[in-house]
């Protein structure tokens, strides 16, 4: 359901952004889709861009395509990070640590998505749960006093996709050893990452911390996230719905996380994202944020779960 657009008929779009010049913007998964997109909107607008990404030839080619789009002087570059390896997510955090003084915004773009076959993160983790959770709760986590620091933001990319499954964690076998859907799975990914971006605001407020924390979707958008992993009956049922019309474009889809990085007046307990039907595109605005993302219970199992599983005590 949608509420109520803050931003008008249209919804949020880029001409809401000033000049972000001297704003520095930190984003995973950057080389390709909605995260490239997101960086040519902010560098577009002045602001410097960190992307934390896996591989050094797509990154070079991303920024080199930027650099061709900007000038040779734009302020882009990256820092290699495999979400899929903890040790990798601690090395690229200790040199952004290292290079990157001030952080306005870090963004939780990176994933992977319906993953045909259980496979696993160097860490042992479901590849899936492993990357876009467990890599960003660690990266938060290192990352966020230089993000305080800097009176930042933290941005969490989540999907429609959060509700498609069994809507809590199958806390008694995460890696879901027993009954692997590649689907449900990716599901129970993406609602792990809301489920820390709401318990990350519920410790910054007791913790009378300065970090807002906001949890966005960029709809349906023709993106590569659906590769070769996924299996054949997805990727044709994806390319059905970008063939149709229903996806679209990864620039568009881009929208919610750099509204979310920049604009002033959000709300934290909230969900943003397209606004038009199933909010697969449309009008970027608030969405309805389901009670079942919210549960505590579960927000703390989760949290002190992740806590563990990272080896990541946040001192606070
Ligand atoms: N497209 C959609 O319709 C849709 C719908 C709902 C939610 N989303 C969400 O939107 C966000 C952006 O996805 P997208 O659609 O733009 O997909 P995409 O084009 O596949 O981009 C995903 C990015 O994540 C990176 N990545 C994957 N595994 C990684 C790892 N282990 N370590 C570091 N980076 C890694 C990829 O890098 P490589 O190029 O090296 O693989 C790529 O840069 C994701 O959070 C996704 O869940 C997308």
């Amino acid at each position: 359901m949608t509420i109520n657009n803050q931003f008008g008929p249209k919804g949020w779009t880029p001409e809401h952004l000033g000049s972000l010049s001297g704003k520095t913007y930190v984003i995973t998964g950057a080389n390709t889709g909605a995260g490239f997109q997101a960086a040519r909107i902010l560098l577009a607008k002045g602001a410097k861009v960190v992307m934390l990404n896996r591989n050094p030839n797509k990154s070079n080619a991303a920024i080199a395509e930027l650099k061709q789009e900007f000038g040779k002087n734009s302020a882009v570059s990256f820092v290699q990070m495999d979400l899929a390896e903890l040790a990798s997510v601690r090395k690229a955090a200790a040199e952004v640590l290292a290079k990157v003084p001030k952080i306005d915004a870090l963004i939780c773009n990176g994933a992977i998505a319906q993953i045909a076959k259980q496979t696993f993160t160097v860490d042992g983790f479901e590849s899936q749960l492993g990357v876009n959770h467990y890599g960003h709760f660690l990266l938060c986590g290192l990352l966020f006093d230089r993000i305080e620091a800097s009176t930042g933001r933290i941005v969490v990319v989540s999907s429609e996709g959060h509700k498609m499954g069994i809507r809590t964690m199958q806390f008694d076998d995460m890696n879901w050893d027993k009954n692997y859907h590649p689907n449900k799975v990716y599901s129970q990914s993406k609602l792990a990452q809301m489920m820390f971006a709401y318990e990350l605001q519920n410790k910054i407020k007791a913790a009378n911390k300065n970090v807002n924390v906001y949890v966005c979707h960029p709809g349906a958008s023709n993106t590569s996230l659906i590769r070769e992993s996924a299996s054949l009956v997805t990727r044709m049922s994806w390319s059905f719905m970008v063939k149709i019309g229903l996806a679209q474009t990864a620039e568009k889809g881009a929208y919610p996380e750099v509204m979310c990085a920049t604009e002033d007046n959000l709300k934290e307990q909230a969900y943003y994202g397209p606004t038009g039907m199933m909010n697969f595109g449309g009008p970027v605005g608030e969405s309805t944020l389901e009670s079942f993302v919210l549960d505590k219970a579960v927000l703390t199992k989760l949290w002190a779960l992740s806590e563990q599983e990272t080896s990541l005590q946040w001192s606070w």
